[in-house]
């Protein structure tokens, strides 16, 4: 009787052993996989890549050289469709003629031209920001 007691503890107990260090190892997976959860962002400590984030998202720190940057160059820094290229003053200053003026061209860059999308893809844009960008890229006044 005891005999057949000992052999049924034995394996029990490593069985139980095993299964004790399984759980622990269960446990430390989990906790690496979390571990780039954990680091994501308490309120109040600083938070790597929120900086980035939140620049990104809050669209009123426009300036000029933002949306030209962001909306207009790809097509006015190089020309591309036939689009008045930034700095050049002469085609800037033909087409400002035929509209009247920048607020003439800001109308168009407004409503979209031929191949110029309505307010150069800068959806958010206000007025004064396409203005601004008008007033950059072509140095019109
Ligand atoms: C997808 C290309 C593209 C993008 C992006 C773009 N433009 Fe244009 N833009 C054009 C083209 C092409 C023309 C010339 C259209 C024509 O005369 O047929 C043009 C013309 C203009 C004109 C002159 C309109 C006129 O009355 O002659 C203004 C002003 C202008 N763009 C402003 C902007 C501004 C500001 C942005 C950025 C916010 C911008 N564009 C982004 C392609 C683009």
């Amino acid at each position: 009787m005891n005999l057949i007691m000992k052999m049924l503890a034995a394996p029990a107990t490593v069985l139980a052993l095993w299964a004790v260090s399984a759980q622990a190892a269960t446990n430390d997976d989990i906790a690496k996989r979390l571990e780039p959860v954990g680091q994501v962002c308490v309120q109040g400590k600083e938070c790597k890549g929120m900086e980035v984030a939140a620049s990104a998202g809050g669209g009123d720190a426009k300036t000029p050289d933002s949306v030209i940057a962001k909306h207009c160059n790809a097509c006015h820094g190089t020309g591309l469709l036939g689009a008045p290229k930034i700095g050049d003053a002469a085609a800037w200053g033909e087409r400002a003629k035929k509209e009247g003026g920048v607020d003439g061209l800001l109308a168009k860059a407004i409503s979209g031209l031929n191949a110029m999308p309505p307010k150069g893809t800068c959806a958010d844009c206000s007025d004064d920001d396409l203005k601004g960008a008008i007033q950059k890229m072509s140095g019109l006044k």
